[in-house]
C-alpha cells in the first residue's frame, strides 16, 4: 500500500529529498551540499550533473534509509531554487551551458540596455517583476547569444528551456515531459500572471522561440512518472512549486494577509493576497502563490538575495566559526546596539533597492570589534534586511496579520529574538521548519487525494515557539536608522 509522500528540494546550496507520511509529519531525510561555481565577479553557477546527481542520490538514500520501495510512495513532490536557468537539447537532454544561478548578475549591462519607462511598465503589468538580471529571461538571452550555434538550434526547435523544476521533471521521466508550474513560470519574465499564458510580446522582445518553453501546470496536477529504473518502479509526480511557494503552502498561510519568510540562502518575505494580484509601488514583487484547480492565488513578495548564505561567508570565506550553529552561543551576550553593521550586498541589492552595482561592506569597525560583534552584525543583516521588505509592505499598505518563519536560519534563536524586535512584530516558528519540502509533498497529495483541500492542510500547521518584540519603538527607530545609513554608504549616489 502506498503510504508515503516524497519531496524533492532543489536549492540553491544544497539537494534534499524528504520523506513524508500520509499526515504530513517528517520520517526521514537526506541532504547534499551543492557546489558553487563563481567564474567571474557576479556570476554565479551550478553544474547540471551536479543538480540531477544530487538530487537522484537523495532520493535513493532517503528511500534506502527507511527500506521504502518506490510502489510505497504515493506520489512525489518537487521544489526549488527559482529563476535558475537551464537551456538543453531535446533529442540529447545535453545541456549548452552550466545552470545560471538566480544570483547571477552578468546580465545587468543587457537588462540596462532594455530599460525604458515604457518597457518597465510592460513588464510590470504582465509579469508582476521588475526588468533585473535575477529573472530567467536574460539568463536564457545569454546562453543563445553566447553558446555558438544555439540561437539557430533555438529557432529550428531543438532546445528546451527550464528553470531547476522543468529540468529535474526532465531527467526525472527520461526526457519524455517537458513541464513546469505556474509558481515556476512566474519568475520567467516571460509569463502573464493574469491569462496564465507565456507571453508573445515578451518572447520577442527577447527572442525566445516559443517552442523552447515548456507546458505550464498546475501546481498539484499529474506531472508524469519517474523512469522505472531510477527506483525499480515509476512514482508519479504529482506536485510542483517554486521553493518559496512551496515554503508558504508548507507553513499554510492560505489566508490573504498571511505571510511567511523563509531564512534559506537568501529570504523571501510573502504574503499571500488571495485572488487579487495587487500591484506595490515601492518595488516588490507580484507573483503567483499557487494555481489549484486553474484557480489562481497570488502574493507580494520581497526578496533578499544574502541571508543564510552571509553565515556560509562567515564560516567558509572568513573562517570565524566551524559551521553556522556556533554563531548563537558565541552572540548570546552581544546587544543589539552594538554599532557594528554588516550590508551582504555580495550580489547586489534585492528588494526594495534592486541596485545590482551594490556590494557588501562592514562598517562601524572600532578598536574593540571582535568576531563576536561581526557574527552578530551578520546575523543582524538579516532582520535588518526584513525590516526594509516590512517598510515596503506597509507603504503598499499591507501588514502582514502573522509572520511565520522557516529556513536553516531560524534555529537560531538569538536571530528570531531580534527579528522579532525590529520587526515589532510576533514572529512564530512551526513545528516543522522543513516547510519547503513539506509543501512540495502537501501538492503531491493533494494531486493523489490524500488532502482534500487547503483548509484541511491549515490544521496541519502548528507553532513551536512565538517570538514576541521586547524593545520600545524608538529603539527600534534609532537602529533602524542606523541601519539604514550604513546601506546608503553601499550604494552609488545615483541609484
Ligand atoms: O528566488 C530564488 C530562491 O528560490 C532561492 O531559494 O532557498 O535556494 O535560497 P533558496
Amino acid at each position: 500500500m502506498a503510504e508515503y509522500l516524497l519531496a524533492i528540494d532543489q536549492g540553491t546550496t544544497s539537494s534534499r529529498a524528504v520523506l513524508f507520511n500520509l499526515q504530513g509529519q517528517l520520517l526521514a531525510s537526506a541532504s547534499e551540499t551543492l557546489e558553487q561555481h563563481f567564474p567571474k565577479n557576479g556570476w554565479v553557477e551550478h553544474k547540471p550533473e551536479d543538480l540531477w546527481g544530487s538530487v537522484l542520490r537523495c532520493c535513493q538514500q532517503v528511500l534506502a534509509k527507511q527500506q521504502i520501495t518506490a510502489a510505497q510512495v504515493k506520489a512525489l513532490g518537487i521544489t526549488n531554487q527559482r529563476e535558475t536557468t537551464l537551456v538543453w537539447h531535446k533529442s540529447t537532454g545535453k545541456t549548452l551551458y552550466p545552470a545560471i544561478v538566480w544570483q547571477d548578475r552578468r546580465t545587468n549591462d543587457y537588462c540596462e540596455q532594455l530599460r525604458t519607462p515604457e518597457f518597465v511598465e510592460l513588464i510590470s503589468s504582465k509579469t508582476g517583476l521588475l526588468l533585473d538580471p535575477y529573472f530567467s529571461a536574460s539568463k536564457i538571452r545569454w546562453i543563445l547569444d553566447n553558446v555558438p550555434g544555439a540561437q539557430q538550434q533555438a529557432a529550428r526547435g531543438e532546445l528546451a528551456f527550464g528553470t531547476v523544476d522543468s529540468f529535474l521533471l526532465w531527467q526525472l521521466t527520461a526526457g519524455k515531459v517537458h513541464r513546469t508550474d505556474a509558481t515556476n513560470a512566474s519568475r520567467t519574465l516571460l509569463f502573464n500572471i493574469h491569462n496564465q499564458q507565456w507571453d508573445p510580446e515578451l518572447l520577442e522582445v527577447f527572442d525566445i522561440p516559443a517552442s523552447m518553453l515548456p507546458e505550464v501546470m498546475d501546481s498539484a496536477a499529474y506531472f508524469g512518472e519517474t523512469e522505472a529504473a531510477l527506483f525499480g518502479q515509476p512514482i508519479v509526480i504529482g506536485g510542483m512549486a517554486g521553493d518559496q511557494q512551496a515554503a508558504l503552502i508548507g507553513q499554510a498561510c492560505f489566508e490573504p494577509g498571511m505571510a511567511k519568510s523563509t531564512y534559506g540562502t537568501g529570504c523571501f518575505l510573502m504574503l499571500n493576497t488571495g485572488e487579487k494580484p495587487l500591484k506595490s509601488a515601492n518595488k516588490l514583487l507580484t507573483t503567483i502563490a499557487y494555481r489549484l484547480d486553474g484557480k489562481v492565488t497570488y502574493a507580494i513578495e520581497g526578496s533578499i538575495f544574502m541571508a543564510g548564505a552571509t553565515m556560509q561567508w562567515i564560516v567558509e570565506g572568513l573562517k570565524l566559526l566551524r559551521n553556522a550553529g556556533e554563531s548563537e552561543t558565541m552572540v548570546q551576550h552581544v546587544s543589539h546596539d552594538h554599532g557594528v553593521f554588516l550590508v551582504p550586498s555580495f550580489t547586489g541589492l534585492g528588494a526594495p533597492y534592486w541596485d545590482a552595482n551594490a556590494r557588501g561592506a562592514i562598517l562601524g569597525l572600532t578598536r574593540d570589534t571582535g568576531i563576536d560583534k561581526i557574527v552578530a552584525a551578520a546575523l543582524q543583516s538579516v532582520g535588518y534586511q526584513t525590516k526594509d521588505l516590512q517598510k515596503a509592505m506597509e507603504k503598499d499598505g499591507l501588514r502582514p496579520t502573522v509572520l511565520r518563519v522557516d529556513g536553516g536560519m531560524v534555529s537560531n534563536n538569538w536571530v528570531l529574538a531580534f527579528l522579532a524586535d525590529i520587526l515589532g512584530a510576533i514572529v512564530e516558528r512551526p513545528d516543522n521548519t522543513e516547510t519547503t519540502a513539506l509543501g512540495a509533498a502537501y501538492l503531491a497529495g493533494l494531486h493523489c487525494g490524500v488532502f482534500s483541500s487547503t483548509a484541511e492542510l491549515a490544521k496541519l500547521w502548528h507553532c513551536e515557539r512565538r517570538f514576541e518584540p521586547t524593545i520600545s519603538a524608538s529603539e527600534r527607530q534609532q537602529l533602524y536608522a542606523k541601519w539604514q545609513h550604513a546601506v546608503a554608504q553601499v550604494r552609488l549616489p545615483s541609484n
